[in-house]
């Protein structure tokens, strides 16, 4: 299928949704990735939204989001298609059906079947550094031609629309360098207060004004403890106001309590650099400063 590379216009293509907040930098990635018709690869924390990034787009863009989560055993060839020889062989043994249609047992798999639908849709190849070092290299062609050949039929897929691509990684492991140069790169940053502030505004609308302003203070103060291995994420952060919503916690707690610690900090270690670190501050401060309340929440 022929590439023609499409005029990318800031006032149209890719804008965010309603649920997802976008940075400038990160809608125009998203657009020139759509305009050059590459794959664009996404990188960033866990938690910064790099898996919804794809849903935004599906959705902001009218189409259909095709999902291929890849765990340690995937391999490439599963996207491509499986041919299911068991089910033919125990056809051909109880005279069930035509084992002489080779077709029938031919299941398309995720990248296969973003290549046949009749309309443009998003492929997001979730979390592609869990699968070995050889499993992007082995989709290269693939996604560069988008199409692939079946042996077993003589028949070649090619896409009838090439789809919108959307690979994340957790930098778990390096990626190929020759998978690299066929993607779009974008790292997420981890939000600013500012930014934090719209992403909370569309999961918690109603939240008590005082109670976000604490609440951020020590998000972003733990965020910035030294030495914490497992820094609290967005999705964390929107747990744990949702925490204190429910629970009840007044504003002027917030900070001295740390309640519902565990839904921030999920290590012992960390919890204990915490410990440690208050322990420093508060002999000079006040002596019941948190630690009483973290205490609690140790294992
Ligand atoms: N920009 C954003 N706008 C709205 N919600 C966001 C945004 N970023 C993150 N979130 C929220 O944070 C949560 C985590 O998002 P998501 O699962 O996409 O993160 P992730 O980067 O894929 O995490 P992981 O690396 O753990 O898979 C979701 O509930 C999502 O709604
Ligand atoms: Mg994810």
């Amino acid at each position: 299928m022929s590439k023609k590379v499409r005029r990318y216009e800031a006032s149209t293509g890719y804008r965010g949704s309603e649920d997802y907040i976008v940075s400038d930098d990160l809608r125009n990635s998203v657009n020139i990735a759509i305009a050059l018709q590459k794959p664009l690869l996404i990188k960033g924390e866990p938690g910064t939204g790099k898996t919804m990034l794809a849903q935004s787009i599906a959705d902001s863009l009218d189409k259909e989001l095709i999902i291929w989560n890849i765990k340690s055993t995937t391999k490439a060839q599963e996207g491509l298609y499986v041919y299911d020889t068991v089910q033919r062989l125990y056809d051909s043994q109880f005279g069930e059906g035509d084992v002489a249609n080779i077709k029938k047992y031919i299941k398309l798999g995720k990248l296969g079947e973003a290549f046949i639908t009749s309309e443009p849709v998003v492929l997001l190849i979730d979390e592609i550094d869990k699968a070995d070092l050889e499993f992007p290299n082995d989709l290269l062609w693939e996604l560069d031609q988008m199409s692939f050949y079946i042996p077993e039929t003589k028949e070649t897929i090619g896409a009838v629309h090439r789809p919108i691509v959307v690979i994340t990684s957790n930098a778990e492991k390096e990626l190929p360098d020759a998978f690299l140069r066929r993607c779009i790169f974008h790292y997420i940053e981890f939000p600013d207060p500012e930014g934090m502030e719209r992403i909370i505004k569309v999961h918690h609308p109603n939240l008590e004004k005082r109670l976000l302003e604490q609440a951020m203070e020590t998000f972003y103060m733990l965020r910035n403890v030294p030495n914490i291995q497992k820094k609290p994420s967005t999705s964390e952060l929107i747990d744990w106001l949702q925490a204190l919503v429910v629970g009840g916690i007044s504003p002027n707690r917030i900070k001295q309590d740390l309640p519902f610690l565990g839904v921030l900090l999920k290590k012992n270690e960390d919890l204990d650099t915490l410990l440690n670190q208050l322990h420093g501050k508060t002999q000079s401060r006040s002596p019941n400063y948190a630690s009483s309340s973290l205490n609690r929440y140790r294992y």
